[in-house]
């Protein structure tokens, strides 16, 4: 890949001198969904597939950007001196609106730079390529400009950028996933205060596969919004009764004792599905350390549940992705991951199992839903790097 990025970047930008070439993953959430905008936990892990980068300094102020993703665009040029978010900018809204964070955070960049990017995560699958292109810009700051930042905060300013820039109100769990992935482990992360800790993911006889529903997001980001508003109105009811900071601070029996303060079921049912999936969460992760796998696999099945019949984020797509899985042998469990709205799913499969898994779950999807799902087995790789 280094080679394939290199020479395309002599092409788009006449040579290679002084380039250097970058890599940040994308990432799947195991389990903990929904649950980063209250204070719960996560268990993302970050990918081997992910954007590959080439940067290079200029000596003017202009900033270059060329994406192999998006050949037909061609370079779509923006200056430092105008770190304006512009619709016909198009996906370079992310890089600039990073560049724009860490001049928020007083490190204005010195230069301009030239940018070229190809990335090998599907488009819109849901696993994150826009906080992939996010945190390997920061990367690039960093590296190129020298400023004193960890992955961590480069994990915060991407959020940042995404929040106050891009207009999207997402957690920092995929920003996180990214910038301190470790090869072969998850991250179980409480966002409540950002404490963290790595778990080895040994699936002895079985790998992870994604399964790509290509079902395009459309009303997905304001439907996103609106169930972060619900369980920010649920959280202020249950404030009247109990000392809570966050939903995250409830449990199945606090939330059972309180709940009937909350005004209205829907509401009900979200801040339910917060409160229970971010203890199946903490569960699937002890599971995980006990070395139950089977426990482990019922807990996803049950967060899909959840997140289907209370939290309503998943939709015929995913449904029939997830319960076509259920029905091979060999799966140990499956669930929706990310945001949901379309996407993909995540499903833990007995090496045995995976080609009856893709075989009959895409054919089953394709059957029902009209075009076809993609498959990938994935590995889990470490965050951003140098190459
Ligand atoms: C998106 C957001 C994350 C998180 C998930 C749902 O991926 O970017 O912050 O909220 O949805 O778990």
């Amino acid at each position: 890949m280094k080679a394939v990025v290199l020479q395309k970047f002599i092409e788009v930008f006449g040579d290679d001198k002084d380039a250097n070439v970058y890599f940040a993953p994308g990432r799947v959430n195991l389990i903990g969904e929904h649950t980063d905008y209250n204070g719960g936990h996560v268990f993302p892990c970050a990918l081997t597939i992910g954007t590959y980068g080439v940067a290079r300094k200029r000596e003017d102020n202009k900033l270059r950007f060329y994406s192999m993703n998006f050949e037909n665009l061609g370079v779509i040029e923006s200056s430092l001196d105008d770190l304006k978010p512009y619709p016909e900018a198009d996906w370079t809204n992310y890089p600039k609106g990073v560049i724009w964070a860490f001049g928020q955070k007083g490190m204005t960049v010195p230069c301009g730079m030239d940018i070229l990017l190809n990335g090998n995560i599907p488009n819109g699958s849901g696993l994150s390529s826009s906080a992939s292109v996010e945190v390997l810009t920061g990367f690039i700051l960093r590296d190129l400009f020298g400023f004193e930042v960890t992955n961590q905060d480069l994990a915060l300013i991407g959020q940042f950028s995404e929040n106050k820039y891009n207009k999207v109100n997402c957690g920092i769990m995929d920003q996180f996933a990214i910038a301190m992935g470790k090869e072969n482990n998850a991250i179980f992360l409480d966002t409540a205060d950002l404490s963290y800790e790595y778990a080895p993911i040994k699936l002895e006889g079985a790998k992870i596969v994604i399964a790509c529903s290509n079902k395009k997001r459309g009303l997905g980001d304001s439907k996103y919004n609106e169930r972060r508003f619900e369980c920010e109105t649920a959280l202020r009811e249950l404030q009247q009764v109990t000392k809570v900071a966050t939903l995250g601070d409830l449990n199945e029996k606090s939330f059972d004792q309180y709940k009937n303060i909350i005004k209205s079921d829907v509401r009900m049912k979200r801040a339910k599905h917060a409160v229970y999936e971010n203890q199946r969460t903490i569960k699937a992760v002890e599971a995980l350390k006990a070395n139950d796998i089977k426990l482990f696999g019922e807990l996803m099945n049950a967060s899909h549940v959840s997140l289907r019949d209370d939290y309503e984020v998943t939709g015929i797509e995913l449904d029939t992705l997830v319960e076509e899985a259920w029905k091979v042998e060999g799966v140990i469990g499956s669930r929706m991951t990310g945001a949901g709205f379309g996407g993909c799913t995540v499903s833990i499969v007995k090496d045995e199992a995976i080609d009856t898994f893709i075989e009959q779950v895409g054919k089953a999807y394709e059957a029902k839903i009209g075009y076809a799902a993609d498959f990938y087995v994935v590995e889990i790789g470490n965050g951003p790097m140098k190459l």
